[in-house]
């Protein structure tokens, strides 16, 4: 087949799947945009994005696109090999119009990959994987940004994710303007043109990365995302739906409209009153008896999770105690 077999039909398909990626990796970065500026607007679109039939169709296209652009720069990186055989190592001198990411782009690629890698274990398997399987963690999938809190509050993850942003400007920035050349468009007047937009457009998408990555980093270890008291609102509503499944709408209802402290008391209150030996001999042949426990203790282990050391109170000078005016 011709997209696979000539030289030009694999560009192309790089090139496709490539401008597929840009803006991908576009659209991701200004929904980050949104975990700044409205954090809890966030985890609605986290909750939106779950295991539902076109997110999961969304994500199952996005991991085509992406095995497509890696199989085929296998391929074209080994034909360009052997189409130069073993005077690879002889050139000492690269012309002077080969950029320094054009002859990298496969190393750069393997960088990102890397970064993917470690990023999807961070957030996708613990978010839409998590779903999939039907598997309950202490923190629902839904609850974006208390996974930028375990991720960002890792002292190596800024590190890593800004190596990773640094590879992708300068893939995304060749990749650009290569992949009209690849269609094509080799055109002296437009390849200038789009080299400039293809810097802009790489340069504002990985500052913004960059940008993000510090404030999450910042907030994380401020425990922001754990106190703030909108967010700790909207952690104790995701725990609705499992009191309705397990209690009744009564139950969900009365979580759902508690403020945080309430409910977490009757949280609290039930489930030490459910594992006490007197109820467990009492419930002992209620079959929902043991679903009952498990979504009291996830409940529970969520609250655990939240409850943020408060900072020890500021010492005063006797000298000041005596007389707090001095
Ligand atoms: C500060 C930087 C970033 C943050 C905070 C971030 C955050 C996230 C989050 C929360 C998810 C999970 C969404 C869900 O499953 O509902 C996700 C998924 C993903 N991210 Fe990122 N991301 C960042 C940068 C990047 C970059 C630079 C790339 C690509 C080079 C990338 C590629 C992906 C991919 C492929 C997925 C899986 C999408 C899917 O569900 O199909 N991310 N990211």
């Amino acid at each position: 087949m011709w997209l696979s077999s000539s030289s030009v039909g694999r560009k192309f398909v790089m090139a496709l799947t490539g401008a597929c990626l840009v803006l991908f990796v576009t659209f991701h970065c200004l929904m980050n945009a949104v975990a700044i500026c409205w954090p809890a607007a966030y985890n609605s679109v986290c909750e939106f994005l779950g295991a539902n039939w076109y997110a999961l169709g969304a994500s199952a296209i996005l991991a085509i696109l992406f095995i497509i652009h890696i199989i085929y720069a296998v391929m074209l990186t080994l034909q360009n090999r052997r189409a130069r055989g073993n005077d690879r190592y002889l050139v000492s001198k690269r012309p002077k119009t080969v950029e320094w990411s054009s002859q990298n782009m496969f190393v750069l690629g393997v960088v990102i990959l890397a970064f993917l890698v470690v990023h999807l274990i961070q957030f996708w398997a613990k978010m839409q994987l998590q779903e999939i399987r039907g598997v309950h963690d202490v923190i629902p999938p839904a609850a974006g940004t208390l996974f930028l809190q375990e991720a960002f509050s890792l002292v190596w993850t800024p590190i890593v994710y800004i190596i990773g942003f640094i590879a992708l400007w300068f893939h995304f920035n060749h990749g650009f303007w290569s992949m009209f050349q690849s269609i094509g468009w080799d055109n002296t007047r437009w390849i200038p043109r789009l080299r400039t937009i293809g810097c802009w457009w790489a340069s504002v998408v990985v500052v913004l990365f960059i940008a993000q990555a510090i404030v999450f980093t910042v907030r994380a270890h401020e425990d922001y995302y754990k106190t703030d008291p909108v967010l700790r609102l909207q952690y104790k509503e995701m725990l609705a739906p499992m009191f309705e499944k397990d209690f009744g709408p009564d139950a969900a209802q009365a979580i759902g409209m508690a403020p945080y402290d309430q409910a977490e008391q009757m949280v609290r209150g039930t489930y030490s009153q459910l594992k006490n030996p007197e109820a467990a001999t009492y419930f002992a042949n209620d079959p929902e008896y043991p679903a009952r426990v498990a979504t009291l203790e996830r409940a529970v282990a969520l609250f655990d999770y939240l409850e943020v050391a408060a900072p020890e109170p500021l010492e005063m000078e006797p000298a000041n105690v005596a007389n707090p005016t001095k």
